[in-house]
């Protein structure tokens, strides 16, 4: 598949493209096409140390560029960018094309890390993408709690869950599919699009408690 990552140059873009290139086609994504293709040099040198070879490759381009063919889009960049990334690929990308949301809105206080739609009213990462790229039944969710130093450690496998939210079964299996694809990691089925909100307020939850028990990027795993 051809996996295009928008905001590829951050830390979970570039653990996810670590990931998937050994089988997939990942395109890193960047606002800047040659902070991109400079990024993808980097992680394909990374990927071929590890792995020696990889089915898949990884490049760089535009993060609208690229939205015009890939078959996932992952949107890997901040909550408070959604509106105005959204909006530039709204009339590019594929009208089969599977979007994945890992985004959480949260911020710091001095209380400690906040889920930003509880405390501030603002609405949920998903149901902003789904109003800008619709329609709703290509939108899936899943990553919330995956911590990215440990998506960039391909030498480990991950030993966490990850829930997965969707409307619709294909979208789902396929990112089922994608999140298998990554070594330790399970797939937990949430429920529909509209319940992502409980993934992604676990996230902040996570990193307070690590902050204050002094807990190495905890992840969850239910027993
Ligand atoms: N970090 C984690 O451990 C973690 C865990 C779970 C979920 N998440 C979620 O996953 C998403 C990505 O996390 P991250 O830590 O990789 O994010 P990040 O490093 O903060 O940002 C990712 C990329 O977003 C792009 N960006 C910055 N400002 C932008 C703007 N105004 N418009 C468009 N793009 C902009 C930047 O790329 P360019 O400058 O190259 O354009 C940046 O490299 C976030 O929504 C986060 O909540 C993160």
């Amino acid at each position: 598949m051809r996996i295009g990552i928008v905001g590829g140059t951050g830390g979970m873009g570039e653990g996810f493209a670590l990931r998937w290139c050994k089988r997939h086609a990942v395109i890193v994504g960047s606002r800047d096409a040659q902070k991109a293709r400079e990024a993808a040099e980097s992680y394909t040198k990374a990927a071929l140390a590890a792995y020696g070879n990889t089915a898949g490759s990884i490049t760089g381009d535009d993060n609208i560029e690229l939205g015009k063919d890939v078959d996932i889009l992952i949107l890997s960049i901040p909550y408070e960018f959604i509106d105005d990334t959204c909006n530039k690929l709204a009339d590019k990308i594929r009208d089969n094309c599977i979007v994945v949301s890992p985004i959480v809105p949260m911020m710091r206080t001095e209380a400690g890390f906040i889920y930003i739609p509880l405390e501030q009213g603002k609405r949920q990462a998903v149901e902003m993408i789904a109003e800008k790229l619709p329609p709703r039944q290509r939108i899936v969710s899943a990553f919330h709690t995956i911590s990215e130093v440990k998506l960039k450690n391909i030498g480990q496998g991950l030993d966490a869950d990850t829930f997965i939210c969707g409307d619709d079964p294909g979208s789902v299996a396929t990112l089922t599919q994608l999140v298998t694809e990554i070594a330790g990691l399970r797939p937990v089925y949430l429920g529909p699009l509209a319940l992502t909100y409980q993934a992604e307020i676990l996230t902040p939850m996570l990193l307070n408690a690590a902050k204050r028990n002094k807990l190495k990027h905890p992840g969850v795993k239910l027993i």
